[in-house]
């Protein structure tokens, strides 16, 4: 399995397959935040296409849920399964929680989105110093 939770030692694949080629897509994510995901045990990394998932559980006094706020596979490594396979390690590491993303409306994912099994909860409207509106998707506990 190529799947796995990231360590320190990952750090660099990470940041060069999150280089600045790939900046617009993944404007919102910084070196300083993948270092504490990787400390906190809250990056999945995959070893064959250095994509990467970044997460993080509510705290104890919110609602059971796990939110994504990064998910990312390098182009050329893209429709494999690498995306699918990190959403289905945390599943299984959060057997019991729905999975929360927010993606912004006007991007290609989405159609990823849907097409892996998501559901639209609601679309957030621009706020403050957000220009963009947010879907928010939602990968519910299996039944
Ligand atoms: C979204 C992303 C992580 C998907 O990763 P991936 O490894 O290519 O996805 P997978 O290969 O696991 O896809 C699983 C299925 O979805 C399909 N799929 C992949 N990308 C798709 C797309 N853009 N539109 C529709 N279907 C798509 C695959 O063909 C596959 O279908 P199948 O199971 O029927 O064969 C990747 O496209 C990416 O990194 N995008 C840029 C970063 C980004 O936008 N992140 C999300 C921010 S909200």
């Amino acid at each position: 399995m190529t799947v796995r939770l990231g360590v320190l030692q990952d750090y660099e694949s990470i940041r060069k397959s999150n280089n600045s080629t790939n900046a617009l897509e993944n404007s919102a994510y910084f070196p300083n935040a993948i270092r504490e995901d990787l400390e906190n045990g809250y990056l999945i990394f995959d070893d064959e296409t250095h994509g990467f998932l970044a997460f993080y559980p509510t705290k104890k006094s919110d609602p059971p849920r796990v939110t994504i706020y990064n998910i990312y596979v390098p182009k050329s490594s893209r429709k494999k399964g690498s995306g699918f396979q990190m959403v289905e390690f945390l599943r299984e590491l959060y057997p019991d929680r729905p999975i929360l993303a927010k993606c912004p409306v006007d991007i290609e994912s989405n159609k990823w989105y849907e097409h892996t099994g998501w559901k639209l909860k609601e679309v957030l409207p621009p706020e403050g110093r957000r220009k963009r509106a947010l879907n928010l998707w939602v990968y519910e506990v299996e039944s």
